[in-house]
């Protein structure tokens, strides 16, 4: 293993392995639920069990006579000779089937503006928009950059270019404008849908300006691809108009016909791209395709949610911006018919109680959020759910990052009344759906652990020399069978495709995630080997912030590395070496300070506000090996205020001293 990266063990979290305690289902649960403990037998049989669930869960086109090719490893082609569309299994099928008067979405604005939109209306809305989009020149195979709050229009966004067959790449609102040109340009985007702004903390929030920015000519790049700007109006704030080239959403779907024939698209034409933080500075343009994602995002939603279509009412509380908000708030519950809820801002805003407000508002009976919301909830106070009536919660999920055990069981006590199953699902970006998860009506439940692979799913922990490790043992996930959602590759670079996640082990997908295995067989996730940080469940590369350090005139070199936090999970420590000139500015308080803050904005700018570091040490040199490469861990150690580790391997043993001894603010 390389010096700079850390092994499982190092991450500190094995005492989780000595947690005991289980829940087992209740027999009134596990007797109404979608998912049997048979459902593991039937899918011993492989890729005939992903035939099956593609033809129960979604409506094809034309049927697929080949179920899996994987002689193109590592890209797979999944039900390559069906078609489908994403959006008509989203939306039209269901109002066929006589559910049009169902509620699709009950959104929640931060403000407390309401809006309820019934399978119906969606499908109009979505019919609508995809004329818009092809009156702007939008055609199959083009790409659409989204960059919206989260509000009706983002779902609606989504499905508009799928029903064209025409490839969304959703970029969070959070991102800069940086950030955002670079991922329109690496998608060679045509148009873009954004929105003047949206609310944030009570505060209308500007999302226009950074568009503007991302797309005005710039010295030595590209002139841009985008040919129209679409714009939602959703703060009313004022916005600079260029005509021609910016259109109102409001004005394009009013004058679009409310009819639309979607565009049947091969199985294996894509869906999506959505841009995922790697161990390089560049992100990563994870490729989805259509008919195995959506029969995987179909299938999960239902079995680790036990959803019930006509009587559930489902909340995932992540933004669209993200894997989840693609899995779990666009394609999985509208495939499935479901009743859900969107809420456009944060959970405290105006109060610590917002969230279980609308919880109790909209019974909500299947609640999936984050394990740093969780967290952030257990600091305000278990006063706060306790004051809301949260008994229609029948299901909770977990997905982001490891939930501690304490976190866990305060979610199954406090939010869900002591008889809610807690499914704790992992996956990620590249996988298209969960993987790894109990089943609510199957599994018992562990504080802490997402435990069995979903039928279907080869998922195993492996040593070093890619062996199996016995129960008991630990090592890294690996993923050793294609799955009909895994990524189809990263846009415009197979090379870095087949280096990030297939050179590792040969022949089996590396997850890049530390894992143990309990003396049951359940798998314990144990967090990021590689130079990946999770912060609030967002991921976030120590390289990419990094290079926004260093492109600050201020800063010579800089090293960051992800320390454990309370509410965050992992906290951005960046460690910096000022230029010469500047180097004298820090020996103040006063002046490191404002170097602190310069950076910190900086950062901001580059990539995002989410981005930024929550500590910046200005130090005099950085531990390296010889070879050149950053200890990281050792880094990370004193970020921790850990005893530093071991630091034989430095090529100058003396710099940690150097570093501990010039730190005036170890807090
Ligand atoms: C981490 C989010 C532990 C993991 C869906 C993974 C988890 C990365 C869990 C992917 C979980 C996600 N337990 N760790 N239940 N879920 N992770 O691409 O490190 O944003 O590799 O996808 O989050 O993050 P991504």
């Amino acid at each position: 293993m390389p010096e700079n990266e850390s092994t499982p063990a190092q991450t500190g979290l094995e005492n989780l392995l000595h947690e005991t305690r289980a829940f087992p289902p209740s027999p009134e649960f596990a007797a109404q639920a979608n998912a049997k403990p048979e459902i593991y037998g039937q899918a011993a049989d492989g890729p005939a069990f992903w035939a099956t669930q593609a033809r129960d869960l979604i409506s094809w086109k034309k049927d697929f006579t080949e179920t899996l090719d994987w002689s193109g490893a590592p890209v797979a082609r999944w039900f390559a000779d069906g078609q489908l569309n994403a959006a008509y299994n989203a939306v039209d099928r269901h109002v066929e089937a006589g559910n049009g008067d169902r509620v699709a979405i009950h959104f929640e604005g931060e403000p407390g503006d309401t809006r309820t939109v019934t399978y119906a209306e969606l499908q109009r809305e979505v019919s609508r928009a995809a004329n818009a989009l092809a009156a702007l020149g939008v055609e199959k195979g083009d790409r659409v950059v989204i960059y919206l709050p989260m509000i009706v229009e983002s779902v609606v966004a989504m499905l508009a270019c799928a029903r064209l067959g025409a490839p969304h790449s959703v970029v969070f609102g959070g991102f800069s404008a940086d950030a955002l040109r670079s991922r329109i340009s690496d998608a060679g985007a045509k148009v873009v849908i954004t929105a003047d702004g949206g609310y944030r903390r009570g505060k209308p929030s500007a999302l226009k300006p950074a568009v503007d920015d991302a797309i005005a000519p710039k010295d030595g790049a590209e002139a841009s691809t985008v040919e129209h700007v679409l714009v939602v109006r959703r703060t009313g704030q004022d916005t600079a108009w260029t005509d021609h080239r910016d259109v109102w959403w409001h004005d394009a779907l009013e004058s679009a016909d409310v009819q639309h024939t979607p565009a049947w698209v091969d199985a294996e034409h894509p869906l999506f791209i959505l841009y995922t933080s790697g161990t390089t500075g560049k992100p990563k343009g994870i490729l989805h395709t259509t008919g195995g994602y959506l029969t995987q995002a179909a299938f999960t939603h239902k079995n680790v949610f036990d959803l019930k279509p006509e009587s559930d009412v489902y909340w995932c509380t992540a933004d669209i911006g993200w894997i989840t908000g693609h899995s779990y708030v666009t394609y999985g519950p509208l495939v499935n018919g479901a009743t859900q809820v969107i809420y456009e801002g944060t959970p405290d805003s105006p109060h610590q109680g917002r969230w279980w407000e609308i919880v109790e508002k909209y019974k909500v009976s299947i609640f999936y959020t984050a394990p740093t919301a969780i967290r952030a909830c257990m600091k305000w106070g278990e006063e706060i759910p306790a004051k809301y009536d949260l008994s229609s919660l029948r299901v909770l999920g977990s997905v982001g990052e490891p939930i501690n055990p304490e976190a866990w069981m305060w979610y199954r006590r406090v939010i869900g009344g002591d008889k809610a199953p807690i499914v704790d699902t992992w996956w990620q970006t590249e996988t298209g759906a969960i993987m790894i998860s109990p089943l609510p009506g199957v599994t018992a439940t562990k504080p802490g652990s997402a435990q069995v692979p979903l039928p279907g799913i080869a998922a195993t922990v492996v040593d070093d020399e890619a062996h199996e490790v016995p129960n008991g043992g630990g090592g890294y996930l690996v993923l050793s069978e294609p799955w009909p959602s895994m990524l189809r590759g990263i846009w415009g670079d197979l090379e870095r495709f087949k280096d990030t996640y297939w050179s590792r082990f040969e022949g089996i997908y590396f997850a890049g995630d530390g894992a143990k295995k309990d003396e049951d067989g359940d798998v314990w996730l144990l967090g990021r080997v590689d130079d990946v940080m999770n912060v609030s469940g967002h991921r976030l590369s120590t390289t990419e912030i990094e290079s926004a350090l260093v492109s600050n005139p201020l800063v010579a070199e800089a090293a960051v590395v992800g320390a454990a936090d309370e509410v965050s999970g992992q906290a951005v420590v960046a460690f910096v070496i000022l230029r010469g000139e500047h180097a004298e500015e820090a020996s103040t308080p006063e002046g490191s300070a404002t170097i602190e803050k310069t950076l910190r904005d900086h950062v901001a700018k580059e990539i995002g506000p989410i981005a930024k570091p929550k500590k910046i040490l200005v130090v005099p040199e950085l531990p390296k090996t010889r070879s050149g490469k950053i200890m990281r861990r050792l880094l990370r150690d004193v970020a921790e205020n850990r005893e530093v580790g071991d630091a034989t391997t430095l090529a100058d043993s003396s710099v940690m001293n150097l570093i501990s001894s010039g730190l005036n603010t170890p807090s």
